[in-house]
């Protein structure tokens, strides 16, 4: 048994919430990259533990995520979905009414970047797995919008790997390299790397962005 293996026992000592089940199955069957589960879990805690009130996700794909966010947390007011794609937003929209969270969340088809740059009031928490390209324009931008103690976690650190091997100059993965070192040497941010799942970048804003 490794460490994973340990963990994922450990997890499944609660049963699972069987939306969430239903959203894994959907998809493995249709290859879509739902966030890790236990990237998952993990922001859930972060979400509940920072009793974030206004939560905003870019790259929503059909919901899986932001679920797991408005599941278990309790301080929850309003969570923002974001994705480019309609049938996307509309499969998430019916499994937050079948979770009875309907009235907490809203359902936006549009570049989630538009979104952040629109916001009209400071999140809590940026979930942000959207375009990888867009990574360091969204840091810049949501390290401006969120409140001082608000976080923002973006996905795929790693990249499947490939931000580890020097050699690869992808333009996703020097963007993501890029958004990585500005995550960690922003004075207004305080960051970690989770290697969790494909890894997290795990931010606080600990001070007023110039
Ligand atoms: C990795 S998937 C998201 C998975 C989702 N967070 C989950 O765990 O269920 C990435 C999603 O981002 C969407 N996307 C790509 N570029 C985007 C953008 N600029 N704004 C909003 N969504 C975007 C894609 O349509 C896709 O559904």
């Amino acid at each position: 048994m490794d460490v994973m293996d340990y963990l994922r026992a450990m997890e499944d000592l609660q049963e699972k919430h069987p939306l969430l089940m239903e959203m894994e199955r959907i998809g493995r069957e249709r290859g879509f990259p739902i966030l890790h589960p236990l990237s998952a879990r993990f922001l859930s805690v972060v979400a509940a533990s920072y009793r974030s009130r206004y939560v905003l996700e870019i790259g929503s794909g059909f919901g899986y995520s932001a679920l797991w966010i408005a599941l278990y947390n309790p301080f929850l007011e309003r969570i923002i979905l974001t994705d480019l794609d309609a049938g996307n937003m509309e499969l998430a929209r019916r499994f937050f009414e079948r979770a009875g969270l309907l009235e907490k969340a809203e359902f936006i088809v549009e570049d989630g970047l538009e979104v952040l740059n629109q916001l009209d009031f400071a999140p809590d928490l940026i979930f942000n797995d959207a375009h990888k390209i867009q990574y360091p324009m969204i840091l810049n931008i949501a390290r401006k919008k969120l409140k001082i103690g608000g976080v923002i976690v973006s996905d795929n650190a790693f990249w499947l790997g490939k931000v580890l091997d020097d050699g690869n100059m992808d333009p996703s993965v020097q963007a993501i390299r890029e958004f990585t070192r500005l995550s960690f040497s922003t004075e207004d941010l305080l960051t970690t790397l989770v290697p969790m799942g494909d890894g997290l970048i795990f931010s606080v804003k600990i001070k007023e962005s110039e």
